[in-house]
């Protein structure tokens, strides 16, 4: 019965609101079903762009700076009036990580510092506002949607710059202000531009999930957001797991490896510390191997360009990428763990051996538990002979250098889901003449 008063019509209808409400709630988000539909690009993308842009691009001394050299907040803030990229910067971005080969990017919407590059109507601290007159939060997912990509954001939770953000630990009132702010904007980023693809979390610093009201923050999200996925780092488990600066995948749950390129996120103008373009190939392939994702960054300078080395690395892995793509992209678990010149990646019953110290005219693969039904080189599809027993199997007649730079990737179809054992090739191989 409806309450006295209330029309049936009334009363129905907020039966039904409420209905919906409770039908939303983080709870039926985190469902296996519900997480796997919304997961499915991601897990087939494998490949994503990270970029760090703030301030601390202004000083080029890691995106840290505020805090390692113990700047105070008044200095800090000033960088704002130097803080005036050209415009549409990140359509130059946008068009590297395609080239690259990657299929979605992530972008620093507030990083520790606290200055926001959305249009925030909860703090004048942000690039609408100040000297760069511009929404770059704004900029950035025209130029992603204009390349095909999919397009996240990053929100760091712990803030230097807020009154709030440290005696929020200690100061009831303080809290009750601080996550007011931080769910505000949270709801800013996922209201004001369209779909967000991936909403990433970043150092819950001084509060833990009950602290920051982590759930009812989620909720909010997809609420707002119904299709997107979230991190783990609002103190909650979220969507995927998030390893940084080294790839330890997860075993029963999905997981994306965020890297450098040098030893900084922001940019840095003096860290020349580059990984080659093959290491960056290899963690690509380890990372698919075990099931996660890259997540390779960025640092552009304050102006918004891309720093050259980033550059050069980015196009020869996109090159990589162009010949070897459908090796990485869509791929599953792969048992094969490989050797030392190799490493695998897999689709089925197909094993992608990558050679990344070539061996010369013969490469022995050991421990392989299949039958090889046939081999060729992936990226021309030229056959490969080969011959097998029961502990290795050699692909025969290869050039002596490589073919492919930086990994020549072959694809061998088996006769079953790829399994490598070594225990068995150390136990079971003949010991003759001892
Ligand atoms: C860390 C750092 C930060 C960087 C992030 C990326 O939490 O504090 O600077 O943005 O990791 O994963």
């Amino acid at each position: 019965m409806q309450p006295k008063g209330m029309s049936r019509r009334t009363y129905l209808n907020m039966m039904g609101a409420g209905a919906a409400a409770t039908r939303l709630t983080a709870a039926d988000y985190t469902t296996a079903e519900d997480r796997e539909r919304r997961m499915k690009w991601w897990h087939e993308a494998k490949f994503g762009m990270f970029i760090h842009w703030g301030l601390y691009s202004v000083l080029g001394r890691h995106e840290w700076a505020m805090e390692c050299e113990g700047i105070p907040v008044a200095e800090y803030e000033q960088l704002a009036k130097k803080f005036v990229p050209t415009p549409d910067a990140a359509r130059a971005w946008a068009k590297l990580a395609k080239a690259a080969g990657m299929k979605y990017m992530v972008m620093t919407s507030k990083h520790h510092e606290g200055f926001c590059l959305f249009n925030s109507k909860l703090t004048p601290y942000c690039a609408p506002k100040q000297a760069a007159g511009r929404d770059l939060v704004k900029e950035y997912f025209a130029a992603a949607r204009g390349e095909g990509l999919r397009a996240g954001l990053y929100y760091s939770l712990m803030d230097w710059h807020h009154p709030d953000g440290a005696l929020c630990a200690k100061d009831e009132a303080a809290r009750r202000r601080f996550v007011d702010y931080i769910h505000g904007q949270v709801r800013e980023i996922c209201s004001n531009y369209g779909k967000l693809d991936v909403l990433w979390y970043d150092v819950s610093w001084p509060l833990n999930a009950a602290g920051w009201e982590s759930e009812r923050m989620n909720k909010m999200v997809f609420e707002l957001q119904p299709d997107t996925i979230v991190n783990n780092r609002n103190g909650l488990p979220g969507d995927f797991s998030t390893p940084e600066q080294h790839i330890v995948a997860s075993k029963d749950r999905a997981w994306e490896a965020c890297m450098t390129m040098n030893d900084s996120w922001g940019y840095h103008a003096s860290d020349d510390a580059w990984k080659t373009p093959k290491t960056v190939v290899r963690n690509l392939i380890t990372c698919a191997r075990q099931g996660g994702n890259y997540l390779l960054n960025i640092g552009p300078k304050a102006d918004g360009s891309i720093p050259a080395e980033s550059v050069r690395i980015l196009t020869a892995v996109g090159k990589w990428m162009d010949r070897n793509g459908a090796t990485i992209y869509g791929t599953e678990r792969c048992q094969v763990w490989g050797g030392q010149f190799w490493s695998a990646t897999r689709k089925g019953n197909i094993l992608y051996p990558h050679i990344y110290f070539w061996p010369g005219t013969v490469a022995s693969l050991g421990g392989l538990r299949n039958k090889v039904l046939s081999a060729k080189y992936f990226a021309t599809g030229q056959p490969v002979k080969f011959v097998q027993d029961d502990f290795r199997v050699r692909l025969l007649n290869l050039p002596a250098a490589p073919p492919d730079s930086p990994v020549t990737t072959f694809a061998l179809t088996l006769d079953g889901e790829p399994k490598q054992d070594m225990n068995y090739v150390r136990v079971e191989r003949k010991r003759e003449g001892v």
